[in-house]
């Protein structure tokens, strides 16, 4: 194969110490960062491992109420009578404000059934007898801030940016690879990494978004492992691994793929699909959309006349 670069076999030994030593700091970085978001992110909702739910606390926060509402509900439960911790709720939901809470005697509350135990000694739960620790959880719990991910933002872009130019670099004169495949490998981390930053701002909008950050996340995961992988390999087993080994296979392989048979098998399977795709889109338009639309005029028709009965009644 004739290139316009040196492959990386072919490199000198001290650049491929160069960029093996690059790579192998690279990849510990990577590990320590996905333990940083195992035990930052991955406890958000109260378990261990990585979900969905993390990732809709971190960045859109528990909406459901705030830190002292739940609590009052919970394991705080039985600290008041119910008519006591009805008035610091409906306190907390008419905004917590300062005045109200000498006024309304919440504090009188505060101080006779929390005190006790949430003082100025305790370790490891809040003084209460301080207005100010107080009020903090009174508030929503609403995630990320809009200044925290603005900083978070901009550092991802810049230092991962980073990352990605030199491992894109290296794996640039990798020779097993087509150009193509080279292209996506290359390109694919930035796309990711864009869509990455992008659906945190989404999913402090809406939590529908936090499947993105999951998907966009592992997308750079992989195209890291396949360059990282690619390079080493190239560098110093390419031999075994590419002449005589297992990725000689994975290139006859892929090959065979897009030959005499196979080629024929892959047309078939896409011209199936295609109509399996053109058949439910059918079915949807010609059977189930008009009974949607009848259902959904149906109910409309009853809500109106109910409404118009009350108003006569
Ligand atoms: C008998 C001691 C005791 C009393 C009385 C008590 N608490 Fe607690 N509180 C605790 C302990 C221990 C924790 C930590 C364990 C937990 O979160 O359930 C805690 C946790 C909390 C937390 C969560 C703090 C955080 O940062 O997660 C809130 C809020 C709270 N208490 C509010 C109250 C309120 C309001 C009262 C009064 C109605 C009260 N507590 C009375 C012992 C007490």
């Amino acid at each position: 194969m004739t290139s316009k670069y040196t492959p990386l076999k072919d490199h000198d030994t001290p650049i491929k110490v160069l960029f093996t030593g690059y790579l192998c700091a690279v990849g510990v970085g990577y590990f320590f960062a996905l333990v940083q978001i195992l035990f930052t992110h991955g406890m958000a909702d109260g378990e261990f491992g990585l979900s969905v739910d993390d990732i809709v606390y971190s960045y859109y926060g528990n909406r459901s109420g705030t830190v002292l509402e739940q609590k009052l509900n919970g394991s705080m439960k039985a600290n008041a009578p119910e008519q006591e911790r009805f008035e610091i709720i409906r306190w907390v939901r008419e905004g917590a404000d300062k005045d109200d809470y000498v006024d309304g005697g919440i504090d009188k509350i505060i101080e006779s059934r929390c005190v006790m135990c949430h003082n100025k000694d305790a370790s490891g739960i809040p003084d209460l007898s301080n207005f100010e620790t107080l009020k903090e959880l009174t508030k929503q719990d609403e995630g990320a801030t809009f200044a925290s991910l603005t900083r978070v933002s901009h550092i991802h872009l810049f230092g991962i940016s980073f990352i990605f130019m030199f491992i894109g670099l290296i794996f640039s004169f990798s020779e097993t690879t087509t150009v193509k495949y080279k292209c996506v490998a290359i390109g694919m981390p930035y796309a990711f990494l864009l869509a990455d930053i992008l659906s945190w701002w989404l999913t402090k909008i809406d939590p529908m978004f936090a499947l993105l950050v999951i998907l966009a996340g592992m997308g750079m995961g992989v195209s890291f492992m396949f360059m990282w992988t690619i390079s080493i390999m190239e560098m110093w087993f390419f031999k075994p691994v590419f002449v005589n080994g297992p990725g000689m296979q994975v290139q006859n392989w892929l090959d065979s793929l897009s030959k005499g048979k196979n080629k024929e098998k892959f047309e078939q399977v896409g011209k199936l699909l295609v109509k399996a795709w053109n058949f439910s889109y059918d079915f949807w338009k010609v059977k189930l959309q008009p009974q949607a639309f009848k259902a959904y005029n149906h109910a409309k028709s009853i809500l109106k006349e109910k409404l118009k009965n009350k108003s006569v009644e």
